[in-house]
């Protein structure tokens, strides 16, 4: 692949190929000397149109510890503001011969449609309700690492699943690595063509959580709600707020995971987010650093071999 824009174009194995080289980019980076060069002489621009802490963090650590020139465009300062489109934003970077761009964008689409225009490879951050696929990759990874395995596991994605393109890329991972998942959340959030992707939907929570191996929390994203049907946060905690007492149904062993950021008190209970022995949200933070450097150095020898190819 010349770009990572979704997991839908995704094989099973090339999944695997990316997790097994992120595992072994988690074991350097937990050595004190992080030296890698397998990036060295690559330019990569982080362009986020949207805000981020996580994601924005870990692609910048990433491609520094593969030693790569990065260069975060400031999007808030840039001539956006002054009315240039996003096309023309892009092409402007492209003519600098950038390597690697890494966008994020509010628009489903966006990050597709500027793929089409540049010369290096672009890896989708996240666009609007569409996909985020190094968010899945590095859930993926954590599953993994934390089961032993990420094969036919009873797994529930809780809460507002319309409007997350986290629930959506995982979803699309998640099922063709042949796990069963469950979709919990009020009707209002989980519209039922969500079916398709062959899960399961419950509006009872205690009921989805029966036995489940992995519980994944996702945040009310009221920036996306523009007018529609908002539910009250008190309200919400108590039918879909994850604390002890629900997760009591799930397997004793059952791990809790949350993309962050996350809303104590709405989507899930704070003591709970904090529970070394339940709570893997800080390793999913870890994992998104190795999985972004494994995502990047896979993309980086793609284009290399186009280049050389081309030179002849
Ligand atoms: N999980 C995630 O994408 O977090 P940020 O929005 O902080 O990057």
């Amino acid at each position: 692949h010349r770009h990572l824009l979704g997991i839908e174009p995704l094989k099973p194995h090339e999944i695997t190929a990316i997790l097994d080289l992120a595992d072994e980019y988690v074991a350097l980076n937990r050595r004190p000397e992080k030296h890698s060069d397998v990036l060295a002489g690559l330019t990569q621009i982080n362009m986020f149109f949207e805000n981020s802490t996580r994601t924005q963090a870990s692609f910048e650590l990433a491609g520094k510890r593969l030693g790569a020139d990065v260069m975060n465009m400031a999007m808030q300062a840039s001539s956006i503001k002054k009315g240039e489109t996003l096309i023309d934003t892009a092409m402007t970077l492209n003519a600098m011969h950038p390597d690697l761009l890494v966008v994020r964008h509010p628009h489903s689409g966006a990050v597709d449609l500027l793929a089409q225009k540049v010369n290096c490879a672009v890896l989708n951050a996240g666009d609007g309700k569409h996909e985020h696929p190094t968010q899945a990759l590095l859930d993926a990874l954590t599953i993994r690492r934390s089961k032993g395995r990420l094969h036919r596991l009873n797994i529930a994605i809780c809460g507002d699943i319309a409007h997350s393109r986290v629930a959506r890329s995982n979803l699309i991972l998640l099922g063709k690595m042949e796990n069963r998942i469950r979709l919990i959340g009020p009707p209002t959030l989980v519209p039922g063509q969500f079916a398709e992707f062959g899960a399961e939907i419950y509006d009872d929570m205690r009921e989805g959580l029966k036995d489940v191996d992995v519980v994944m929390m996702l945040r009310l994203q009221k920036e996306r709600m523009d007018g529609g049907f908002i539910p009250s946060e008190r309200e919400y905690y108590h039918r879909y707020g994850l604390d002890a007492d629900k997760l009591a149904q799930a397997k004793p062993d059952a791990i809790v995971m949350h993309p962050g950021p996350m809303n104590r008190g709405v989507e899930i209970d704070g003591t709970l987010a904090d529970d070394i022995n339940r709570s893997v949200i800080q390793e999913q933070v870890e994992m998104g650093v190795a999985v972004r450097m494994a995502a990047m150095d896979l993309l980086a020898r793609n284009l290399r071999a186009e280049r050389q190819a081309k030179a002849g």
